[in-house]
């Protein structure tokens, strides 16, 4: 896909699903993608796991075409693993590289990797100009806000983004020294999309389709990136599209059903429902006992009953972004 197509879906729908190790795999892509957001990205996956041709990783890039714009984020230390990736990328049909500079997880930042290139912008630039020059397709990149409080640089960044011809900057609205402590700095996020010559896309803390609408009024934005906020509903993005979902609950967890069981075997495939499932009933009555029972149940249509039991009378999600909820990931 070219850039200027990549932008028009992005302007047409600006609400990208983030990238999430261990959740954004190929079924849930085609999930949230069935759901109405507008673009997807893989979890992150190692340049170095792919060159050494890891079926596992290989695994975490797959995508169907009913995913497309999709893109692959990759992230790595080592410049020639990265290329050779970034081309792997290209070459199997997914829309744009998308290069990870906000991990902030120590066996990836000790090597150099993922929001370490924070510390060392010019080593930042030499990533993504070597990335850039081996591929055709769009190039994007995700960030942090900086390293720490003391130095963060995501005008730096995007300038450098500008001159390297990258698509878009993601920003995650935490320092890496924040981790997933306090809140998204979305003020900030405002002042570098108005200074910014390349598109911007925030992200951070989006519990809710009017907060999704908001942010994108507010900061004027190009797109929003929604992450934790639709693994508690996955009705966020046609909300902030204006589109009225009617499918029940139980039919739309039967889908991911679906789409699960497409891509693992039976055992995984409840593995992943339960988790998705104990994760959706949050805010509802009886949540706690659901979750008891969805994880002592074994059998694959007692799951999937309980499941349908539990949702067919769920109503009223009470507010529960205030409560710690996945305070650690890739970015
Ligand atoms: C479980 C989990 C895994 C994550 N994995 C990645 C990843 O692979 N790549 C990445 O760039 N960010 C990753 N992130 C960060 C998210 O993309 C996003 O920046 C962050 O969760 C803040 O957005 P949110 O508040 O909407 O969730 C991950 C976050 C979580 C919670």
């Amino acid at each position: 896909m070219t850039e200027t197509a990549l932008l028009e879906n992005l302007r047409l729908n600006p609400f990208v699903l983030a990238p999430m190790a261990g959740i954004t795999d190929r079924p849930f892509r085609t999930f949230m993608r069935e759901m109405g957001c507008g673009i997807v990205v893989s979890e992150l996956v190692s340049s170095t796991g792919l060159k050494y041709s890891s079926e596992k990783t290989r695994k975490l890039m797959e995508f169907d075409k009913t995913q497309h714009p999709v893109g692959i984020q990759l992230f790595g230390e080592n410049l020639e693993h990265l290329t050779f990736a970034a081309q792997e990328v290209e070459q199997m049909g997914a829309d744009f590289v998308d290069l990870n500079f906000g991990c902030p997880v120590p066996k990836v930042v000790n090597k150099g990797a993922g929001s370490a290139c924070l510390k060392d912008l010019s080593k930042l630039r030499d990533t993504v100009r070597a990335a850039k020059s081996k591929i055709q397709i769009p190039l994007t990149i995700k960030v942090r806000t900086g390293w720490d409080a003391n130095t963060r640089n995501t005008h730096e960044v995007a300038q450098i983004a500008f001159d390297e011809g990258v698509t878009w900057v993601a920003i995650h609205g935490r320092t890496r020294a924040a981790a997933y402590t306090g809140l998204a700095d979305w003020d900030y996020i405002t002042e570098v999309k108005a200074k910014s010559k390349v598109p911007i896309i925030g992200n951070g803390d989006i519990h809710t389709a009017e907060g999704a609408l908001r942010r994108l009024n507010e900061t004027g934005c190009d797109g929003v990136m929604i992450g934790r906020g639709c693994l508690k509903n996955p009705r966020i993005f046609a909300e902030a599209r204006g589109r009225l979902e009617e499918r029940t609950f139980g039919r739309i967890l039967d889908r991911l059903h679906v789409h699960l069981s497409g891509f693992y075997d039976e055992r995984l495939t409840l593995i992943q429902m339960r988790k998705f499932a104990a994760w959706y009933s949050a805010g509802y009555a009886g949540a706690a006992g659901f979750r008891k029972d969805l994880f002592q149940l074994q059998k694959r249509d007692e799951v999937l009953g309980r499941i349908h039991e539990f949702f067919n009378v769920a109503n009223d999600q009470a507010d529960t972004s205030h409560e710690p909820f996945l305070m650690g990931g890739h970015g």
